[in-house]
């Protein structure tokens, strides 16, 4: 049984902040942990390809590895959970019939020829499709989190070798990003410094 403070989505996209400390001794139940990672798997994907890879680190003994491979950042060791979001850049041929199965055949029969042909040697694309993915996959993590009472942090601050090596990332596969969660022990500083909206909101045309 989950206990979740769910917040509305509107309180949950205000409340989420970067928390850089976290309480050591928390451990999420792995219902937390599965109920997390599930949501993350409702995330949208392009052809529904569903590239990410997401590797949960509870652990310590590899937080702490993976943290003194990250610039020594805290809150890699003291948060509950580590999620390293990878993505496989091959998905686009590992049996994508499997990304469609649910679908009507005639769906099947043009969709599934058309992701093999739109990856297919193109790492470019592949490399996008894996950030892109994990990108709106990272942020369903971390506002979920907070409506189940937890704070987050994405990290890109890490040596993408070492930590690789460390959860022995497959060789066709990246890391895009961490996300640390766990529960905050001290609250963010005021936000650094927001550009305003008519800056970065552009009408119909730059
Ligand atoms: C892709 C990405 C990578 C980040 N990497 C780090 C990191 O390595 N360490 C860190 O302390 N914060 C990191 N941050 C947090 C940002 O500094 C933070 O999101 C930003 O200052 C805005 O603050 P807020 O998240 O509290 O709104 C990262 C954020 C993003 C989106």
């Amino acid at each position: 049984m989950l206990s979740t403070t769910i917040l509305d989505t509107f309180s949950a996209i205000e409340q989420r902040r970067s928390i850089k400390h976290f309480d050591s001794n928390h451990q999420m139940s792995e219902d937390e942990i599965k109920k997390l990672l599930s949501l993350a798997l409702l995330s949208p994907t392009s052809f529904n390809i569903q590239n990410w890879r997401f590797v949960a680190v509870t652990d310590k003994k590899i937080q702490e590895e993976i943290c003194k491979a990250s610039w020594n950042q805290s809150q890699i060791k003291d948060c509950s959970l580590l999620v390293a979001l990878c993505a496989d850049l091959n998905a686009h041929e590992k049996s994508p019939e499997r990304y469609w199965k649910d679908a009507p055949k005639e769906v099947q029969g043009y969709l599934v020829p058309m992701i093999v042909k739109f990856y297919k040697d193109n790492l470019p694309l592949q490399r996008d499709e894996a950030m892109r993915s994990c990108g709106i996959a990272g942020q369903t993590i971390m506002l979920a989190a907070k409506a189940m009472g937890y704070d987050s942090c994405p990290m890109v601050g890490f040596d993408p070798k070492k930590v690789g090596e460390i959860i022995k990332l497959p060789s066709d596969h990246i890391i895009t990003m961490m996300i640390t969660v766990g529960k905050a022990i001290q609250p963010a500083r005021v936000r650094a410094g927001q550009l305003p909206y008519d800056e970065v909101v552009i009408k119909n045309t730059f």
